[in-house]
């Protein structure tokens, strides 16, 4: 009789199906009878039983059952089972113990109840993992991995004013919040609504999940808060052609910031989970105090002005910025010209606009920016300017002694941008005469006055410069004679 032809199929088909089955049961095995967490829950038993005081204890000790445990917080949409391996986390008796089972640090979880609150409202994670590096999440699909421990006092901002925290319990959190201060960062990031724009806002920075963060250059971790931490070492190696600067922080100040970036994060909280500080801060947000020139200047013009007191040259822009609190400036400029300049900005230039549809700064801030401007020297009753004369003769002049810096069609070169709409509106020929006239001490314009410069020549560069006026806007728009 011929070999029945299937035979040799029938046997392909048994010898898979057993071995399906032996992973299966491996499968099984690895993931119930020899988990990662039973093991831990076992120490943990030894661990109870020794520390027991009576016969009792040691017999509860004993029979503490093997199985998961988990937080449910609905109202976080939580699931945690962190305490199926740290299960000693709010037991004051585990403080000497190694992690999983040490106790939590800082007293945290006596102020916020485990039952209440979990763990990844605080730490981030997978909660519903089951073994560690699954918890980690860092190689995973997972938007927010399990932040390391120094990065944690992040997501303390989502339900409390940090600076309202007793001393020493989110400081690096406070330190980085001050840091961005100091540093001008808001120069160029907006922040609740007010900023520059030439970086993106940052008000959500800390939600962005890695995918969001351009990481060709990124070397090691690839976590957010490495290539935070890395961008702020040195922009231009994380984002080739930067225009950010870098910060100059040292390495504890590196992690500040970066831990105020993590906690920079709108979250949708219950009412219920948000500490008395947090609502304290939401109110003082909608009532500011009066405006604070000083602050708001440190705040949003410094890092690109610095003190405003000389022009500064600035190495990604290849511009000098204008030193906008030198008396020699501010003496020639009135309140409505300078006004003007920071409501609006420079349009294709760096400077960017600061009025409410811009940077979003109110009247009253622009006000008080203004008037900061104003300290360091009364306006003066600035000379006639002479009458705009011939402006052929003026392109002349404008091209030997100006373009150099200017550029030859007033576009701005390593000087200010003379043919910009908004300078062109906010100067009068007062104020520019007087800057050819007498230049600006403390930047490189120089006084062509001295250089021979008669009142015909400026006359006529006038005359040139005017050309760029936009038609009709003159500085009649201000009301004033231009
Ligand atoms: C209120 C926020 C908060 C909650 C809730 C919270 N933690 Fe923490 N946890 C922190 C902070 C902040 C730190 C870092 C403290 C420090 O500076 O050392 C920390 C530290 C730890 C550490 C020690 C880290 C180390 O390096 O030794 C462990 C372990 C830990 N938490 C586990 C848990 C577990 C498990 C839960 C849930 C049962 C939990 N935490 C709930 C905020 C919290
Ligand atoms: C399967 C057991 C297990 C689970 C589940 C687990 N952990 Fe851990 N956890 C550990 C172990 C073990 C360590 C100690 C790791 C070490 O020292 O290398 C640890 C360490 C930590 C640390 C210290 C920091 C670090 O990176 O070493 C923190 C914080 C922490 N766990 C938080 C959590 C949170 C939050 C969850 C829930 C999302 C969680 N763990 C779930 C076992 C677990
Ligand atoms: C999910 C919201 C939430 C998070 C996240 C959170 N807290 Fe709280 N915290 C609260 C609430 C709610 C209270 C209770 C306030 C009360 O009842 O007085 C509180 C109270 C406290 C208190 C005691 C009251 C006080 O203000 O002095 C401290 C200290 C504290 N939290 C520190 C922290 C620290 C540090 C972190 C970050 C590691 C943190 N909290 C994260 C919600 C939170
Ligand atoms: C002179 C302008 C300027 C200043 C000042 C500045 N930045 Fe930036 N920033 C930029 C520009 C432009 C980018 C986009 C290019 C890049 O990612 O490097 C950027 C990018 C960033 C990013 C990445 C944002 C994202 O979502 O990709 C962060 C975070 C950041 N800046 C934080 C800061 C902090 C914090 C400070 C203060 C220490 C600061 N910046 C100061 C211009 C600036
Ligand atoms: C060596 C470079 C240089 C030369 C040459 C130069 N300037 Fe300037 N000029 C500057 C700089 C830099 C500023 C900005 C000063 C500051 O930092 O406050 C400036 C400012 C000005 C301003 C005011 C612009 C503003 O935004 O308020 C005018 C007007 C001006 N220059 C006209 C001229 C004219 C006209 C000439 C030629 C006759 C000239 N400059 C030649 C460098 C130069
Ligand atoms: C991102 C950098 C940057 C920031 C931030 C910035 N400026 Fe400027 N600002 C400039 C540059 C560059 C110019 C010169 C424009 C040009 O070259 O044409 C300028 C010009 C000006 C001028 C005109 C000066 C003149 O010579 O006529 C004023 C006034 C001014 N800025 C005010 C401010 C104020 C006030 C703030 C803060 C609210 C501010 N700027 C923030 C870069 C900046």
């Amino acid at each position: 009789m011929p070999a029945d032809p299937s035979r040799s199929f029938k046997w392909a088909t048994i010898i898979c199906s057993v071995v399906s089955i032996v992973f299966l049961i491996a499968a099984a095995v690895r993931e119930n009878i020899s988990a990662d967490w039973r093991a831990r829950q076992a120490a943990f038993r030894e661990i109870l039983t020794r520390k027991a005081k009576d016969a009792a204890a040691r017999t509860a000790a004993r029979n503490l059952p093997i199985e998961i445990r988990q937080v449910v917080v609905p109202a976080l949409h939580a699931v945690d089972r962190c305490v199926t391996c740290h299960l000693g986390i709010d037991d004051p008796r585990m403080a000497d113990q190694a992690n999983p089972h040490r106790t939590h640090p800082k007293r945290l979880l006596t102020i916020h109840r485990v039952e209440k609150f979990g763990c990844t409202v605080c730490h981030q994670g997978q909660g519903a993992a089951l073994n560690f590096e699954e918890a980690k999440a860092e190689d995973y699909f997972w938007d927010y991995p399990l932040l390391p421990a120094k990065f944690t006092e992040a997501t303390c901002a989502s339900c409390h004013n940090p600076r309202a925290l007793p001393a020493g319990s989110a400081g690096r959190l406070v330190l980085g919040a001050q840091l961005y201060e100091q540093k001008g960062c808001g120069g160029c990031h907006k922040l609740n609504g007010k900023g520059g724009q030439l970086g993106l806002p940052l008000d959500n920075v800390g939600l962005k999940t890695k995918h969001q963060f351009v990481r060709t250059n990124l070397k090691g971790s690839q976590t957010n808060w490495n290539w935070l931490a890395e961008h702020f070492r040195d922009p231009a190696g994380i984002i080739p052609g930067s225009l950010m600067p870098v910060p100059a922080l040292s390495r504890p100040q590196v992690e500040a910031l970066t831990v105020f970036m993590l906690s920079l994060r709108q979250r949708d909280l219950p009412a219920e989970y948000l500490a008395p500080d947090k609502i304290d801060e939401q109110y003082a947000r909608l009532h500011p105090a009066p405006p604070d020139g000083a602050a708001l200047y440190r705040r949003y013009c410094a890092a690109c002005h610095d003190t405003g007191l000389f022009s500064r040259w600035d190495k990604l822009f290849q511009r000098f910025v204008p030193g906008i609190r030198n008396a020699a400036f501010v003496r020639a400029a009135d309140d409505e010209s300078l006004a003007v300049n920071v409501r609006e900005g420079r349009p294709g230039t760096p400077m960017p606009g600061w009025g409410p549809k811009a940077g979003g700064l109110s009247e009253a801030e622009l006000a008080a920016l203004v008037a900061y401007m104003r300290s360091s020297a009364p306006a003066m009753a600035l000379p006639a300017a002479p009458a705009r004369g011939d402006a052929a003769r003026g392109a002349t002049l404008f091209a030997q002694n100006c373009a150099g810096c200017h550029g030859v069609a007033g576009q701005g070169l390593i000087a200010p941008a003379l043919a910009n709409p908004v300078f062109q509106r906010a100067a009068t020929d007062a104020f520019i005469a007087q800057t050819i006239r007498a230049g600006r001490e403390n930047t490189p314009m120089p006084a062509f006055g001295r250089a021979g410069f008669g009142e015909a020549e400026i006359g006529d560069l006038l005359a040139y410069i005017r050309k760029w006026q936009p038609a009709g806007a003159a500085a009649v728009a201000l009301g004033r004679q231009p």
